[in-house]
């Protein structure tokens, strides 16, 4: 295992996901961790990461107490980025300053002596890196040395090769050091002697045996499918650990898509084996969201409603089984466990600040389950991969996110206002089949209609009209934390605005999003 410690920089996780690209398992704990939580893991190597302090601030965040004895009697390779290498050459008896020459953004270093983080280079190379600090060493502690300088004569890299402390003053995990990737896997496989091996089939074996472990041979096991790639992944996985001692279920809840229940049903039952049933819960739904506008109000709702739904569902199940249900799936990622709790200072916040949201499946309260999260370690495109391992078929794993309260957050106002959701549907429908003709599905972070409740004047079939307004919207996005709007070609939206006008009776009018986020959100409610 390669560790992280996690001093707030915005690259940190870049570094888990890069160490992890090379298959070598890399987990990331904030750097304040105690140093049981360290030891728990038992790492081969640890990297101490970037964060936006200097050492020298009151409440700068440090490794604990027993740490350099601990990485020194275990033999493990410990390597500092940025400030990480400043809490290094500090906490081992050097000395940081503030620097005179404060470097930022893309600089040039040399190697100083072709060893150690630079034995596959020569004295003299250089090489282009991404520098972003305001401290410098200026003072190693004793036995360490310097192995390469930036052009200002600064200290750019560093290292103890008989206490196995190594250091960065720039970053290698930034595209912007296209020479970083060569470093970090030299540094791991033959400086530390990591071995790759780390696969999403290993992956796949232990969480397996983690979970036939945990569950008793008695036990059952609950799973609220949402259509998603996250807890359809986590279903299949825990199916194939247990088989029918996994319990799922489908809500329609009255906001899904067209044909959307169909086709889930289809690939959940055909495809992947789940035993899944499918509850109508559309009525229950859509009467409590009656007259309902306020966005935050309808997505309480929709969370209370679908707790209620999956309560009944546990109910129905325990009367049938004789017993209670004794654990709960959840597709929990990795992000989703890191962000809840970022070290302070790092700029960064929980996710899920913005709006309220509720992913399928909240808890009941008195239900008291145990929680199974098999992808909790997990990355999004690392979740695709071992849902490929399951025969998860490819479409279904590269489908767009859909949000957990659906169609209610694409019809402004009133869900049960007339027709909007059918017509929303259809409009739906038809832009998204467009993309996927079009062949832009996989570019598209997400794409979606919205259903807007005014009306406005038009002209069809030579009668004038007063009719509904469509918006149109697509992103492209990383994460969606920040997205961009997506540029279609002309002739694509007035192929699809002249499409949806045609075949959706009372749509006059479509309309294209094009706000990026932020300021706007993806969705519009
Ligand atoms: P926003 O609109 O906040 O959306 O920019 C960011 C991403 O989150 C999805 N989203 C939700 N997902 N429950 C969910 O499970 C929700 O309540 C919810 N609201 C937004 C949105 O579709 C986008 O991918």
């Amino acid at each position: 295992l390669v560790l992280i410690l996690d001093y707030g920089s915005q690259y940190t996780h870049l570094i888990t996901r890069r160490i992890r690209s090379l298959s070598i398992f890399s987990l990331c704990i904030n750097g304040t961790s105690s140093l049981k939580a360290i030891t728990d893991l038992n790492p081969s190597v640890i990297i101490l990461s970037g964060g936006p302090h200097s050492v020298h601030a009151p409440n700068a965040p440090c490794f604990p107490d027993g740490f350099v004895e601990y990485v020194e009697s275990r033999g493990i390779y410990c390597l500092g980025i940025c400030y990480g290498l400043q809490l290094i050459v500090q906490r081992l008896g050097g000395e940081v300053r503030v620097g005179e020459k404060q470097e930022y953004g893309r600089m040039e270093i040399e190697v100083d002596k072709a060893v150690g983080l630079f034995g596959n280079k020569n004295t003299g190379d250089k090489q282009v890196v991404w520098m972003s600090h305001g401290d410098e060493a200026v003072k190693l502690p004793e036995g360490f040395e310097v192995v390469a300088r930036s052009q200002q004569g600064g200290v750019a890299a560093v290292e103890n090769k008989k206490r196995r402390f190594y250091g960065l003053q720039y970053h290698p995990e930034v595209t912007h050091t296209p020479e970083g990737m060569e470093t970090l896997k030299h540094f791991l496989f033959n400086v530390c002697g990591v071995t790759a091996g780390w696969t999403m089939e290993d992956v796949l074996d232990e969480e397996i045996k983690v979970i036939n472990d945990m569950v008793g041979p008695e036990e059952h096991v609950i799973c609220a499918l949402s259509g998603g790639v996250d807890s359809t992944v986590a279903a299949t996985l825990v199916h194939k650990a247990i088989g029918d001692r996994l319990h799922c279920v489908f809500v329609d809840n009255g906001l899904l898509r067209y044909k959307e229940r169909e086709r889930v049903m289809e690939t959940f039952e055909r495809d992947l084996h789940l035993p899944v049933t499918c509850v109508d819960a559309a009525e229950q739904f859509l009467s409590e969201l009656k007259g309902v506008v306020d966005p935050e109000k309808k997505r309480k709702i929709i969370g209370k409603e679908f707790i209620s739904t999956f309560d009944a569902f546990a109910h129905d199940l325990e009367q049938k089984l004789g017993k209670k249900p004794s654990y709960l799936v959840q597709g929990t990622l990795y992000p989703d466990v890191i962000e809840s709790c970022p070290p302070p200072g790092s700029g960064r916040t929980h996710s899920h600040t913005i709006k309220s949201h509720h992913n399928v499946g909240g808890l009941p309260k008195d239900m008291k389950l145990k929680l199974i999260e098999p992808l909790k370690l997990l990355f999004k495109d690392e979740v695709r991969a071992l849902g490929k391992i399951l025969n998860v078929p490819e479409g279904f794993l590269k489908r767009h996110p859909f949000p957990g309260p659906g169609l209610a957050v694409r019809v402004l106002g009133d869900v049960t206002e007339g027709n909007a959701l059918d017509v929303l549907r259809q409009v739906d429908e038809i832009f998204i089949q467009s993309i996927k003709d079009a062949g832009i599905y996989d570019s598209i972070w997400q794409a979606f209609a919205v259903f807007l409740p005014i009306r406005s004047v038009g002209v069809q079939g030579d009668q004038r009209t007063h009719s509904h307004v469509v918006a149109l919207r697509a992103v492209t996005s990383q994460d969606g934390m920040t997205a961009d709007w997506y540029n279609f070609e002309h002739k694509f939206l007035d192929d699809v605005a002249r499409k949806i006008c045609n075949s959706v009776r009372g749509v006059n009018r479509v309309v294209q999003d094009i706000t990026s986020k932020p300021p706007s959100t993806i969705e519009w409610e």
